[in-house]
C-alpha cells in the first residue's frame, strides 16, 4: 500500500502527517500560536518564518513516530490553498522539494477538503453522499460531498461575512480572552448559562437563505451587549456560553435542514470549530432526533493538522488520481470544489 507524506502549513499550525490505505502511521505538530497571541490573531509573516523553521523537524518526528524513512515514502500531499499566502507557499515548497528529492508524486490539495477526509481515520469511509458543515477559522461551508476523491463538491451555502471560527476568536476579543478564541470561550462557557442572554440567530427568519451564514452581526450583537452594560463588571462566563449557544443553534439548525431538504442521511461535521463542546452535543441531540448520523472526528483531527492532508493525499492515490506538476501554483484564496485545489481531473 502506499504511504503518503502530507503537509499542511496554511495557518499557525505546521503539520506532518503519514497515511497508508486510511490508517494513519505518525503525525506530527507544531504550532506558532504563541508567538500570535499578543497580537490578538494571527500574523501571516510570523506564521510563514515559523512554519520554515518547523516543517523539516516535523517531517523527521513524523517518519520517526511512523517508524519508517524517507526512502518508505511513496507520495507527497501539501495544502495548495486556502490560506495565508507565505504560510501555504512554505509548506507546498516544500512538499514540492520532498517529492522531487524522494522522485514520488505530489499531490496540491485544497485544505477544507483535507477537513472533511480526516474523519474517514476513524470512522471508515465516506457514505456515498452526504450532507457537510466545514466551520473553520477561514471558512463556514453547508456541502453535499459525494466521491471525495472525484466528484465536484456541491456548495448548499457558505458565510457572508466572518467565519464561525473567527467570530469566536472576535468575541473572545472583545471578552479579554486570550487568542485563539474558540478554546478559550468554549473553556470559559462551561461556567455560564446559555440562556442568560439571548443573542440573535442570524440568517435563520422563514425569508433569509436557509444555507448562508452571517456571523458578523452577532458579534456585534455582543460587542453592543457589553458597551451597554459598561459600567458593572461583564459577565464573561454566561456571555461566553449565550454566545456559544446562539452560534451551534444557528450551525445545527441549518445544518440539519439540509440534511432534511436533500436527502442526506448522513451529516458530516469538520475544521476547527466542529472541536467546541457545545456544537458536538447539539449536533448529536438534533441529528439523532432527526435520524441523521453524525460524524465528527475527535478534537484533535478537528483543527488543523498533518493527518487531514495526509488522508486526502491517500485516498486521492488510491483512486488514482493523476498527480499534479511540480509548477503547480498555490491559490491562497481557493474556493472549494474538490480534493485537488487544481482539479478535479
Ligand atoms: O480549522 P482550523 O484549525 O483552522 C482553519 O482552517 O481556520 O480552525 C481554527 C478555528 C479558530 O477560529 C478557533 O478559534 C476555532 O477554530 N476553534 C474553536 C475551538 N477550537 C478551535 N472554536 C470553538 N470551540 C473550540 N473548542
Ligand atoms: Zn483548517
Amino acid at each position: 500500500m502506499p504511504v503518503v507524506l502530507g503537509i499542511e502549513t496554511s495557518c499557525d499550525e505546521t503539520g506532518v502527517g503519514i497515511v497508508a490505505d486510511g490508517v494513519l502511521l505518525g503525525d506530527a505538530l507544531a504550532t506558532s500560536m504563541d508567538e500570535h497571541a499578543r497580537f490578538g490573531g494571527v500574523v501571516p509573516e510570523i506564521a510563514a518564518r515559523a512554519h520554515l523553521h518547523a516543517v523539516a523537524p516535523m517531517v523527521r518526528h513524523a517518519l520517526d513516530r511512523a517508524g519508517i524513512g524517507f526512502g518508505d515514502i511513496d507520495a507527497v500531499a501539501a495544502t495548495a490553498g486556502p490560506g495565508l499566502a507565505t504560510a501555504v507557499q512554505v509548506g507546498l515548497a516544500a512538499g514540492k522539494a520532498y517529492a522531487l528529492t524522494l522522485n514520488v508524486p505530489l499531490y496540491g490539495v485544497h485544505h477544507l477538503a483535507g477537513h472533511a477526509a480526516v474523519d474517514t481515520l476513524e470512522h471508515g469511509p465516506l457514505p456515498a453522499r452526504c450532507a457537510a458543515l466545514i466551520v473553520s477559522g477561514g471558512h463556514t461551508s453547508l456541502l453535499l460531498i459525494g466521491d471525495l476523491a472525484r466528484d465536484p463538491v456541491v456548495h448548499l451555502g457558505d458565510t457572508v461575512d466572518d467565519a464561525a471560527g473567527e467570530a469566536f476568536d472576535k468575541v473572545a476579543r472583545l471578552l479579554g480572552l486570550p487568542y485563539p478564541g474558540g478554546p478559550a470561550i468554549d473553556q470559559a462557557a462551561r461556567a455560564g448559562d446559555p440562556a442568560a442572554i439571548t443573542f440573535p440567530r442570524p440568517m435563520t427568519g422563514p425569508h433569509d437563505p436557509p444555507y448562508q451564514f452571517s456571523f458578523s452581526g452577532l458579534k456585534t450583537a455582543v460587542a453592543r451587549w457589553i458597551e451597554k452594560h459598561g459600567d458593572q463588571p461583564v459577565p464573561v462566563a454566561d456571555v461566553a456560553a449565550s454566545f456559544q449557544e446562539a452560534v451551534a443553534d444557528t450551525l445545527t439548525r441549518k445544518a440539519l435542514a439540509a440534511c432534511r431538504h436533500h436527502q442526506a442521511d448522513t451529516l458530516l461535521l469538520v475544521g476547527g470549530v466542529a472541536a467546541n463542546t457545545r456544537v458536538r452535543h447539539l449536533a448529536e441531540q438534533r441529528c439523532a432526533a432527526a435520524g441523521v448520523r453524525l460524524r465528527v472526528p475527535s478534537p484533535r483531527l478537528c483543527t488543523d493538522n498533518g493527518a487531514m492532508i495526509a488522508t486526502l493525499g491517500d485516498l486521492l492515490i488510491r483512486n488514482d488520481i493523476t498527480p499534479d506538476r511540480l509548477d503547480l501554483r498555490a491559490d491562497p484564496s481557493a474556493t472549494l470544489h474538490g480534493a485537488l485545489l487544481h482539479g478535479p481531473r
